[in-house]
Order: C-alpha cells, then sequence, then structure tokens
C-alpha cells in the first residue's frame, strides 16, 4: 500500500483470492452506500464479464478490478468515463513499459502492437436521468500466458508477460494505474473532458485506419476513421465520402 499515491482511488480495497466478477461485487457494495473511489480486486475471476456478454478470462496473474464512482454528470456523459480510463491504463502502460508500442483502439481496448491487453467494462447505474453510481472494470493481462486461452481468443490477444517475455511486479502496475485513473479522473470531473479527449487522440491506434464497424444484427459500415466527436463517437468517412458517426459497436482495424 505504501506504493500507492493516490487521495482516494483504491485507500479502500475489497480484495479476493476468487471472486465471480470483481463489477458484480463493487454493484453490491455501492448499493449499500460504499464510498467513491473503492475497489475491488481479485486474483481470479470465475465468471469474469467482458462487453456484449462475453466471459472475460481471469487467471492468476492479471488484473481484475473495479472502481466505484460518483461523479456528478448526466448518464448521458458516462461512456466518457470509459474514454477516460483507456487514456489512464494507455498512459501507464507506456510510462512503465517505454519499449511497447502501446496505444488505444476505439472506443476503449488497449492494445500492444495490434493486439489487445486490457479491457474495460463501465456500468452505470441512474435515477431519473442521474448517475447514482458508476462501476468501472478494468482487466489488464500482465503475467498471463495467452496461450492458456482458448485457441479462438489467442490471436488477438496478448500479455505484458508475452511481449516482455518476463513478468512484472503486479501490485507496482496497479498502484501507477490507480494513480494515473485519480489523475484523469479529477480533470474530467473538473470538466475538462475536452483535454482528455485530446489525449485519448494522440494515444489512438484507431484514428487513420481504415476499419469495419459491427453493430447488433450483424450490420457492419466501413469506411476511414477520421476523428472523434467532442462526446467521443468515432467520425468514419465512407467511401462515397460522406461522414458518419458511430457511437457504437465492435471496431476491426483492416489497415
Ligand atoms: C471487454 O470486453 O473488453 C471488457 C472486459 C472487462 C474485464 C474486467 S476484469 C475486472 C472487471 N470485472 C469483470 O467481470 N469485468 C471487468
Amino acid at each position: 500500500k505504501s506504493k500507492l499515491k493516490t487521495n482516494y482511488i483504491g485507500r479502500n480495497i475489497y480484495y479476493f483470492d476468487i471472486v465471480d466478477s470483481t463489477n458484480l461485487t463493487a454493484k453490491k457494495l455501492a448499493e449499500k452506500g460504499e464510498e467513491e473511489g473503492t475497489i475491488v480486486l481479485a486474483q481470479v475471476q470465475t465468471r469474469g464479464r467482458g462487453r456484449e456478454n462475453k466471459e472475460w478470462i481471469s487467471p492468476k496473474g492479471g488484473i481484475w478490478t473495479s472502481i466505484i464512482l460518483k461523479p456528478d454528470i448526466p448518464a448521458v456523459n458516462a461512456p466518457q468515463i470509459t474514454l477516460m480510463t483507456a487514456v489512464a491504463v494507455a498512459k501507464t502502460l507506456k510510462k512503465l513499459f517505454k519499449n511497447l508500442d502501446v496505444g488505444i483502439k476505439w472506443p476503449n481496448d488497449v492494445l500492444i502492437g495490434n493486439k489487445k491487453v486490457c479491457g474495460i467494462l463501465t456500468e452505470s447505474y441512474s435515477r431519473n436521468e442521474s448517475l447514482e453510481y458508476v462501476i468501472v472494470g478494468v482487466g489488464i493481462d500482465i503475467n498471463v500466458d495467452i496461450n492458456s486461452f482458448p485457441i479462438e481468443l489467442q490471436e488477438g490477444a496478448t500479455s505484458i508477460k508475452e511481449e516482455l517475455g518476463k513478468e512484472v511486479p503486479l501490485v507496482d502496475v496497479l498502484c501507477e494505474f490507480l494513480y494515473e485513473f485519480e489523475k484523469v479522473y479529477e480533470k474530467f470531473k473538473a470538466g475538462k473532458f475536452q483535454e482528455i479527449l485530446k489525449e485519448w487522440r494522440a494515444l489512438s491506434k484507431t484514428i487513420g485506419s481504415y476499419v469495419e464497424i459491427r453493430k447488433k444484427f450483424g450490420k457492419r459500415i466501413r469506411g476511414e476513421a477520421v476523428g472523434v466527436t467532442k462526446d467521443g463517437a468515432l467520425i468514419l468517412e465512407l467511401d462515397d465520402g460522406r461522414l458518419k458517426k458511430i457511437f457504437s459497436g465492435a471496431c476491426i482495424h483492416l489497415s
């Protein structure tokens, strides 16, 4: 704990050797009135959850954590928190592992090269259009053997261990992440989301690539990613030159 440089993020930690999902546990705590900044941390998750109801494989060696936040913002701005978190993760990895090619894939996957090293699952709960609390779930594959994953997941995924060929101290990465997270969250609460977006753009691997967006029900849209709007929606230039805003969907880099 002495390595932790934050004021309130991660000052209360609920640690579990094994838990179903840190997001679920954090939600239960938040329902009981747990304060902002408390985190849930697990060594292993048995039912780690990813986006779109996918499973998130969470063996020993990863950072599996969920942060409870209570920002005073309109519920429609909740997606900004996910973008902000990706910036915090990417900055952390860049700072600690200078040789790695760290970047962000829209909206919020952190990549090394073109492989995913971190996923973020933000779940917000609101009452009367205002946010009651937000759970920010972060999974970073640190000392994880990707070849222990189901074969279909191996190709697109990597870990810090995989990239460096050695294990790194997990707690140091966690403390640095919480520190970067608090800094960017303070900026966010001060109404400086545009500054955060600037950092996001600088870290983005999506802008400038030709991408395919896969929406629900099999709908696909292709185009060149040319920017993000001030709320973080992706701006695509379609093949016929029209611009289209994309608010959600899975993004695949084709170039
Ligand atoms: C994604 O699909 O990219 C998001 C993955 C989020 C995984 C993290 S691990 C900690 C937290 N608890 C969960 O059950 N999921 C998130």
